[in-house]
């Protein structure tokens, strides 16, 4: 069973993550996984945290020699901020601590901050957003960035584009290629394939930068090259559409999901809506009209592309803070206004990649098998002699 865990304060020393459970023999390389964090902080929209930190991951066990070795892997990512709040959350308490903390007393509406500080029982929020804070995902794209390396040895990537922000939507479709050349950029402004579309979509954020707003938007995770039969129908929690919503909507800020052209869908006769089925006889296989259903049919993937979107809403810390109460005082009070960000779905869109790869890989591994890459390969390559001659 792949599993993982992370752990880390957004102002503490740094974040961890484990991830237990890959076969021995990947080759690992440290620039990939740099990579995927590099791209988790770009986008148009971005607070000052981003400009402090250069995300880089440090790998302490699990693999030697630039491959795996089948144990648990352990990863570390320094926060390059820790150094300015040493004094405000050190982990044994020193002289006149009271007087470097820096509490929350105004809970921010959207974030976790009132219900937090009611269920643990603390005076402020502070130690509330340390871990609510979307810099947790740093360690989540990490592991994500390990999972796509291991689907990749079997032909399957996982990548994203930005499909909406704010009520700027691109309505065409996009192709594989065009998501291979929008992750290779060296600039990313708003993740969309579309140059026209993208302009309009900055000219969204820039308004909520002038109004002291923030703005979300959606994003569309594609998987490519998951072979047939990923997941199962036959129970509940085997489904790999309700497998994956789950992992997207466990993202901060994700209010919403989508697998395939459900909101299309459900707005459609069914006659519109199902991908016919048809049959290449020179190539012996199945083919589909469409992939309208995202490449998921009864929980299983169908060999079609895997299509799941991510609905952000926007960025609850405001320049223009909402109405709220103090914690203190319980009079009517702003909101907290802590240094943020105001569009941020690029960014979702990396971290859904993770969630994903990590979800078939999951998926992928609980088929298959295997203690070592070439055993979970002879695995796989023995199922698609079987599908071959279905
Ligand atoms: C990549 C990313 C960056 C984020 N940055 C911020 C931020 O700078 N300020 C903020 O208030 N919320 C930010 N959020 C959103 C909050 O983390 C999220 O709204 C909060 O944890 C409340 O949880 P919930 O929205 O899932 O209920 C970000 C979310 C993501 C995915």
């Amino acid at each position: 069973m792949l599993r993982f865990e992370t752990a880390g304060e957004s102002h503490g020393e740094c974040l961890v993550a484990t991830l237990t459970g890959l076969p021995a023999g990947i080759p690992i390389s440290l620039d990939a996984i740099n990579r995927e964090l590099w791209r988790r902080q770009q986008g148009y929209g971005r607070g000052g945290r981003m400009k402090i930190e250069t995300d880089r991951v440090e790998i302490v066990a699990g693999v030697r020699h630039s491959q795996t070795i089948g144990s648990p892997i352990a990863i570390i990512i320094q926060n390059k901020d820790w150094k300015n709040w040493t004094e405000t959350l050190p982990v044994e308490d020193i002289d006149g601590a009271e007087d470097k903390k820096k509490p929350v007393t105004r809970p921010r509406p959207g974030h976790a901050d009132l219900a937090g500080s009611i269920k643990y029982n603390f005076p402020d929020a502070r130690y509330i957003l340390e871990r609510a804070s979307a810099r947790e995902t740093t360690a989540r794209v990490a592991v994500g960035a390990l999972a796509k390396t291991f689907l990749s040895q079997f032909g399957i990537g996982v990548l994203s584009h930005v499909i909406g922000v704010g009520s700027v939507r691109l309505e065409r479709q996009t192709s594989w290629e065009e998501l291979v050349s929008l992750s290779e950029k060296e600039e990313v402004l708003l993740g969309c394939v579309d140059d026209e579309i993208e302009k309009r979509m900055k000219e969204v954020v820039d308004q909520a930068y002038r109004t002291g707003d923030t703005v979300g938007g959606v994003f569309e995770v594609v998987a490519h090259g998951a072979p047939v039969g990923l997941g199962s129908h036959i129970t509940w929690d085997s489904r790999l559409d309700g497998r994956l919503a789950q992992a997207i909507v466990s993202m901060q800020a994700v209010k919403g999901v989508e697998v395939g052209f459900a909101a299309e869908g459900a707005a459609s006769f069914g006659s519109r809506v199902q991908d016919t089925i048809h049959y290449n006889r020179e190539e012996r296989r199945f083919t589909r009209g469409a992939n309208r259903a995202g490449g998921l049919e009864g929980g299983m993937t169908n060999g079609q592309d895997v299509l799941v979107r991510g609905l952000l809403k926007p960025i609850s810390t405001l320049r223009r803070p909402l109405e709220s109460v103090d914690l203190g005082t319980r009079e009517p009070a702003l909101a907290a206004y802590e240094r943020s960000d105001v569009c941020v779905v690029p960014a979702a869109g990396v971290i859904g990649e993770a969630m994903v790869a990590i979800v078939l890989a999951q998926a992928f591994l609980e088929k298959f098998g295997g203690d070592s890459l070439g055993e979970a390969r002879r695995n796989f390559e023995g199922y698609r002699e079987q599908v071959r001659n279905f």
